[in-house]
This record gives structure tokens, sequence and C-alpha cells, in this order.
């Protein structure tokens, strides 16, 4: 059985990491969406409890797809699991550098990890959790960058103006 991981911070999923992981699950025989920890970024917005929630909706339809998380070395996540294969998707030249960096540390850590790179579909080439955060909290639409199934959410969240919000800065 090829089992893959697709990791990532996901905070919050877009549809950019959807078109990898539907991609992703048509190639292996499954799927593990690694909420994985980058030590080089700020405090997440959504915990990682929130993360995983919103990942396990909107992959619900997808049978070979499951979700987990690890705060440790990725390739130490695939040793113990027998997962052999890392995707990640391609946006630009500019992510090539460090992917390029990533995946040989973790075939130097774990000799049978193999990444596959995926290129990006032309319309999420520009996407990024960070894109979405920036735009929600400034109340732009980003209907065209994440799922239906946890739009509200991260409206909610971030949104200036919501009632959650509103209950928020009450407190
Ligand atoms: N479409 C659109 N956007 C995408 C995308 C796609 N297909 N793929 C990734 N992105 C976005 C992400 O949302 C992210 O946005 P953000 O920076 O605004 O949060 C950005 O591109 C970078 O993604 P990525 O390179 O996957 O970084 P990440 O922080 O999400 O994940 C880890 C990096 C967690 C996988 C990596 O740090 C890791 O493996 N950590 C575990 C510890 C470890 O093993 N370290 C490496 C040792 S060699």
């Amino acid at each position: 059985m090829k089992i893959a991981v697709c990791p990532g911070s996901f905070d919050p999923v877009t549809l950019g990491h959807l078109d990898i992981i539907e991609r992703a699950s048509k190639l292996f025989d499954k799927v593990i969406v690694l909420v994985s920890f980058n030590k080089n970024k700020n405090k997440a917005v959504f915990s990682t409890k929130e993360r995983i929630e919103m990942i396990i909706a909107v992959t619900k339809d997808l049978d070979n797809v499951v979700v987990d998380c690890f705060d440790g070395l990725l390739a130490d996540y695939l040793k113990m699991t027998g997962a052999e294969v890392i995707v990640k998707g391609l946006r630009a030249v500019s992510d090539f550098e460090y992917e390029f960096q990533m995946a040989l540390a973790n075939k130097k850590l774990y000799n049978d990890a193999e990444t596959v790179f995926l290129t990006t579909a032309g319309e999420n080439m520009f996407l990024s959790s960070s894109v979405v955060k920036e735009i929600a909290s400034f109340g732009g639409d980003i209907s065209g960058f994440v799922s239906p199934a946890i739009l509200e959410k991260i409206k909610n969240r971030l949104c200036p103006n919501t009632d959650a919000q509103q209950a928020d800065n009450a407190v």
C-alpha cells in the first residue's frame, strides 16, 4: 500500500491545499493530511484542533484521506507510519529552493522518503493561508479561496464587524 503524507501548517486549509490533496488521493492508496509545525512561523490563528476539524470538513468526501497531526520531524512521522511519500504543491519558482532543501533534508534523515511535487493549479498560484487571513481581516471576500464548508468559521474569526468577533472584542 502506497501511503503519502501532505504536510503543512494549514492555518487555515485553502482551495490550493485541497487541490493538491484531491490529486494526491487519486495517485496514492492512502493520503494522510498532516498538520505539522513550522518553527519559523509565529503563533497560528487557528488551534491545532480547529485546523484538523477544518481539514476533516473539506476532505469528508475523499474516502482514502485521513487527517493527523505531529509535533516533530516529518521524517520521524514517515518512519513511524510506514508512509514513504511526501506530497507538496509547488506554486512558483520561488517555492522551489526551499522545497528542494526540505526534500533533500528529509531524504537525508530518512532514506526511504521520496518527495513528489505537484504543480499548483494556475488559479491558486498566488494563494497562501496568509493571503486568506489578510483578506478576511479586512472584511474582503474569501469565498474564492476556501471551501464553503469552512468559510463562516474563518469569517467569524477574522472578519471585522461579525457578531462572533464583536463578542470576542467585548471580552
Ligand atoms: N496552493 C496554495 N497555497 C499553498 C499550497 C498550494 N498548493 N501549498 C502551500 N501553500 C501555502 C501555504 O498555505 C503556506 O502559506 P502561509 O505561509 O501563508 O502559511 C505557504 O504556501 C507555505 O506552505 P508550506 O511550504 O507547505 O509551509 P507550511 O508552513 O505550511 O508547512 C511544514 C511547512 C510544516 C510542512 C514543515 O515546516 C515541516 O515539515 N515541519 C515539521 C518539522 C520538520 O520536519 N522540519 C523540516 C526538517 S527538514
